[in-house]
């Protein structure tokens, strides 16, 4: 792989890095945030409710955006967007003025899980592309294990009321070092020919180390349809209704599984499990950590076993953890291996759904609906990820801890048949061969 290929994706994912970390570091400041600004639980809920509305309204806009101005151009408005947020969290003055920046913090991610699998998908070569664009699920999973990590080491160093204010603004340096980063790579060599700059593409696919960049130049601009003027296409027609379904259903499932409920509320799962609260921190850097490892595992896999393949892994591992972990909450028994199905469920989900979404979403769409196809599964899975973590406390006070759990298990069954009947495997075929496979021409 070519060293330009290698910068240039790095670079892309890192907006992941961030999209982790944000997300995940607000489990480590609620305890806090409730003393000093006196939350109630309505209040605290929108704490962290209100960083996802954000996302929603990122991941809406942001495809249009990367389309009229380019990936790269939007990613750093992006970084911007991130930085604001990680300086603004910081130093907000009132619990108002944090709930302002971390809106505009979930602004940069919903616009980043658009923009960098879209920038990745878009430079990748066919028989790499799941391991690049699964490089922004890497950056997500790492994001989230550093978070863990900083918020688990800077609340041990004891300062007190000013604790929160560091664990949100170590976020500047890993924004600030994205921002200048962007400085460096150049654009997508398909967008620039959906703007009829085919000059400059023919010297991106080169700097990218395209073995045959006039063939690779000349089947690209084909897809494009450049004389139906491809860049006001819109979306939502007929000979899109495949692409689109798998967008929305693979978002979704990814969502209904029920990681995100999981993961942002490990650490009061273990505790009504009956662990310490020091030891339920733990044990949440420990997920963090293996879902690192499973998500390195599930990237080898990938362009090898497929992408169908691993999702029918996943669903059936998962609809087995999750039954798991219902039964003990239903039954009060069996407590210790409570931990262990959240391990199997994390694996599975991390070799499953975990890698295979982002890349999923980026390469059903042609071309010149990409952006908008990706911002349509990106805001199916942060709507739903934003009412699943809303009413999961809900769901359990109404019903039973085994209520959500049963539900989610009865999900990933759906998902196995869906897959199964629906899902094409789209792994080691170019972009425009897989619209092909589809019909769309
Ligand atoms: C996927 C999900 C994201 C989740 C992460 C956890 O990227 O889309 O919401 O936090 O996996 O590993």
């Amino acid at each position: 792989m070519n060293r330009y290929l290698i910068k240039a994706t790095t670079v892309g994912a890192l907006g992941g890095l961030l999209f982790g970390f944000d997300t995940a570091v607000i489990a480590g400041t609620t305890q806090q945030l409730t003393e000093i600004f006196h939350l109630t639980p309505s209040t605290l809920g929108l704490t962290v409710f209100i960083g996802l509305v954000g996302t929603v309204i990122g991941a809406m806009v942001s495809g249009k955006l990367g389309q009229k101005i380019g990936g790269r151009e939007a990613l750093r408005i992006m970084a911007i967007l991130y930085t604001i947020s990680a300086v603004g969290c910081a130093f907000a003055w009132s619990w108002n003025a944090l709930m302002v920046f971390r809106l505009i913090g979930g602004l940069g991610i919903g616009g980043s899980s658009v923009l960098g699998p879209v920038y990745i998908a878009e430079l990748a070569p066919a028989k790499w592309r799941g391991r690049m664009v699964g490089m922004f699920q890497i950056n997500i999973v790492a994001g989230i294990l550093l978070a863990y990590l900083s918020n688990y080491i800077i609340a041990s160093q004891h300062l007190g009321a000013a604790e929160w204010r560091w664990e949100f603004g170590v976020a500047i340096v890993p924004s600030v070092l994205f921002l200048i980063m962007l400085y460096g790579i150049p654009r997508s060599s398909r967008w620039l020919v959906t703007t009829n700059r085919t000059d400059e593409a023919l010297k991106v696919l080169e700097l990218m180390g395209s073995p045959n960049s006039k063939a690779e130049l000349q089947e690209i601009m084909d897809s494009v349809h450049m004389e139906r003027g491809a860049k006001e296409e819109p979306l939502f027609t007929r000979r899109y209704a495949l692409p689109i379904f798998l967008a929305i259903s693979i978002g979704l499932l990814n969502q209904l599984a029920g990681i995100n409920a999981i993961l942002y509320y490990a650490n009061s799962i273990f505790a009504s499990a009956g662990f310490s609260s020091n030891s339920a921190a733990l044990q949440t850097v420990g997920i963090g950590l293996v879902n690192m490892l499973a998500t390195l595992l599930g990237m080898s896999l990938i362009d090898r076993m497929g992408r169908k393949t691993l999702l029918l892994i996943g669903s059936v591992g998962m609809v087995f953890a999750l039954g798991g972990v219902a039964a003990i909450f239903y039954t009060h028994t069996h407590q210790a291996l409570l931990v262990w199905l959240l391990v199997m469920f994390i694996v599975f989900f991390a070799i499953s759904q975990g890698s295979v979404i982002w890349v999923y979403i980026a390469e059903v769409f042609p071309n010149r609906v990409r952006s908008k196809g990706q911002s349509l599964g990106s805001s199916a899975h942060w709507i739903s990820a934003a009412l699943i973590t809303r009413y999961f406390p809900v769901v359990v006070d109404k019903f039973s801890q085994g209520t959500p759990f049963a539900f989610f298990a009865g999900m990933m069954a759906l998902q196995f048949v869906l897959v199964l009947f629906v899902f094409p495997e789209t792994k080691g075929r170019s972009l425009e061969q897989i619209q092909a496979q589809f019909g769309i021409h």
